[in-house]
């Protein structure tokens, strides 16, 4: 079964499988880049990486308008459910389990992970998603780490990776991580959403290309990309 990923800009992209729909750090409102609003779509499934409110932002109230079950580290899940999200699931770092949609690790990041209200949540993490044809690494916002080397070894298709700097890695980091998690594509992200996480994202196109055997997907916010066996 083939796949859909779209990216709505910055880290909010949205898998479609099937019945399932996936939506991985969903910020619609206060984001500068997006094509869509947060009323547009209906996920059933909501993958939230870290607390940060470009991450976060829209979780709670698309997850209760639709339905749909969140997906975060333990202590994340429990703050959703306190915002009156009816359906979570906590994960924690190298932990993996099968929801219906197919398989999700939670996986390690160097970052942080403050919710919008001050409270703690926990540490922050990204996914590899199992899907079929299509072992998807979603970095989540990180710096760069030599751990990458493990996730290479999972045999991963696709990585979606923060490229903007600043608050994550930057274009060489990620360029680095590609050594080290051996991906055949890459997708960037968080970059060029407002002026701090400018990234000239040609450059370092070109530099994959010429220096590499991944196929990095360019993509601007709204476009989408099928994928899968
Ligand atoms: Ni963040
Ligand atoms: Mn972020």
């Amino acid at each position: 079964m083939t796949h859909t990923i779209t990216w709505y800009g910055h880290a909010t992209f949205g898998i479609e499988i099937g019945e399932y729909h996936l939506l991985i750090d969903p910020w619609f409102t206060g984001n500068p880049v997006t094509p869509i609003t947060a009323d547009e779509i209906n996920p059933t499934h909501i993958l939230v990486t870290h607390g940060h409110g470009d991450h976060i932002e829209d979780a709670a109230p698309i997850a209760q308008r639709a339905g749909a079950q969140v997906i975060s580290n333990v202590e994340i899940c429990r703050w959703l459910h306190g915002q009156g999200v009816e359906t979570v699931h906590g994960l924690n770092h190298g932990g993996a389990y099968t929801f219906d949609f197919g398989r999700a690790k939670y996986t390690i990041a160097h970052h942080s992970s403050g919710l919008p209200d001050g409270s703690y949540g926990g540490q922050p993490g990204g996914f590899i998603l199992y899907l079929p044809g299509d072992t998807i690494y979603i970095a989540g916002d990180t710096a760069l780490f030599m751990d990458m080397q493990l996730y290479g070894d999972e045999d991963i298709d696709l990585a979606i990776l923060p490229i903007g700097d600043n608050y994550t890695m930057g274009p060489g980091d990620a360029f680095k991580a590609l050594g080290f998690l051996r991906p055949r594509a890459v997708i960037p992200c968080h970059y060029n959403t407002f002026p701090r996480v400018s990234v000239d994202v040609n450059t370092w196109e070109n530099r994959i290309r010429a220096q590499t055997m991944v196929e990095p997907i360019i993509m601007k916010p709204g476009d989408a990309v099928t994928r899968g066996a």
